[in-house]
């Protein structure tokens, strides 16, 4: 049986391939067109390092000088002496030009639906079947979509998981005056053509071995929902799932009913929304995410957090997270600008 691998560079791009039983990772790899640097071929040199992000796999011999023990218990991995026993994903320290290989593609979607779910937020529908592949990612990664009739690009986190029916969805935050907000709110239409190039991003889901703590700030949310997809479409992976949604008004709370949907699909899975400037209306929590954190849960297990929102969000929490002498977790985290909307 084969098995589908991703190889994310520290440029953000990954490429996509498959390998068969038993092949040795590198050679999957070459095979493929993805020509990672290599010296020795045998387990010595450490050219070929990355990390196993997630997924199963075996090594045939490792040296000590390649690879430590800390290394091996971190997933560090030699391609040239790895078998997969599963779909697996690879995260590599160089960038994917030395490798040689395209990776991210352009593709064309058609526009099937745009619902303006809150006067700050939509969420825009594409097809992309016309594409005879996948249209790849990880889910938590972006396309860059150009705003039709300009030479701007914007930049959208998939707000589902890789199907291949290529049916993508982003969650948009709707800005007063923004190329692509202007176009959504004015001139989009079904069957509308959009370009957009993907993958991209190093923000994604990993081996989920410990408790996630997901935090999203405003449409940081989109990155979740293709997450929490994944995780939905597996029957969760074993371990509590805990959403913090964070808006700063009420009206921005979108995909209630869909959040509400994973209970029952993830086990263990758990959220909450927090408004920080509330309307008289809202009865929900009120506040900033950390004041809803529960510190000694967090003490008392390490953890994996990921953040998706705007710079002061992602560097409060950070700092929350030093102040509380927490250090047992993993870190992963992309910031957005909504004047470069990366969202
Ligand atoms: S090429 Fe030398 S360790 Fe893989």
């Amino acid at each position: 049986m084969n098995h589908k691998v991703a190889f994310s560079f520290a440029d953000g791009k990954t490429l996509f391939f498959e390998a068969g039983a038993n092949e040795l990772l590198l050679d999957a790899a070459l095979r493929n067109g993805v020509n990672i640097p290599l010296d020795c071929r045998e387990g010595v040199c450490a050219t070929c390092k990355g990390r196993c992000e997630s997924g199963q796999y075996t090594l045939d011999y490792v040296d000590d000088e390649a690879l430590s023990e800390r290394d091996l218990a971190q997933r560090k991995i030699l391609a040239c002496q790895t078998r997969l026993q599963s779909d697996a994903t690879f995260s590599f320290d160089f960038d994917s030009s030395l490798c040689n290989a395209a990776g991210t593609q352009t593709v064309q979607g058609v526009v099937t639906d745009i619902e303006l779910i809150s006067p700050s937020t939509a969420i825009l529908h594409l097809d992309a079947s016309a594409t005879e592949q996948q249209v790849d990612f990880l889910p938590g990664q972006y396309a860059r979509i150009q705003v039709p009739g300009t030479s701007q690009w914007r930049s959208y986190s998939f707000a589902n998981r890789p199907n291949s029916r290529n049916q993508l969805q982003f969650l948009i935050r709707l800005l007063p005056d923004g190329a692509m907000s202007n176009f959504l709110r004015e001139r989009c239409q079904p069957g509308m053509t959009l370009e957009f190039e993907a993958p991209l991003g190093s923000f994604y889901l990993r081996q989920v071995d410990k408790p996630l703590v997901l935090v999203a700030g405003g449409t940081g949310l989109s990155a979740f929902l293709g997450m929490l997809d994944e995780l939905a479409e597996e029957g969760g992976r074993g371990h509590p799932v805990q959403l913090f949604y964070g808006v700063t008004q009420d009206a921005d709370v979108c995909e209630l009913q869909r959040l509400d949907s994973y209970r029952s699909r993830i086990p263990g899975f758990e959220y909450q929304t927090i408004v920080s400037q509330p309307s008289q209306q809202w009865q929900g929590k009120v506040g900033y995410i950390p004041q809803y954190f529960d510190v000694a849960q967090l003490e008392r297990q390490p953890f994996d957090i990921y953040m998706c929102g705007p710079p002061p969000m992602v560097e409060a929490i950070k700092g929350w997270l030093d102040e509380q002498g927490l250090h047992r977790f993993n870190m992963y985290y992309e910031k957005f600008v909504d004047s470069n909307s990366k969202q």
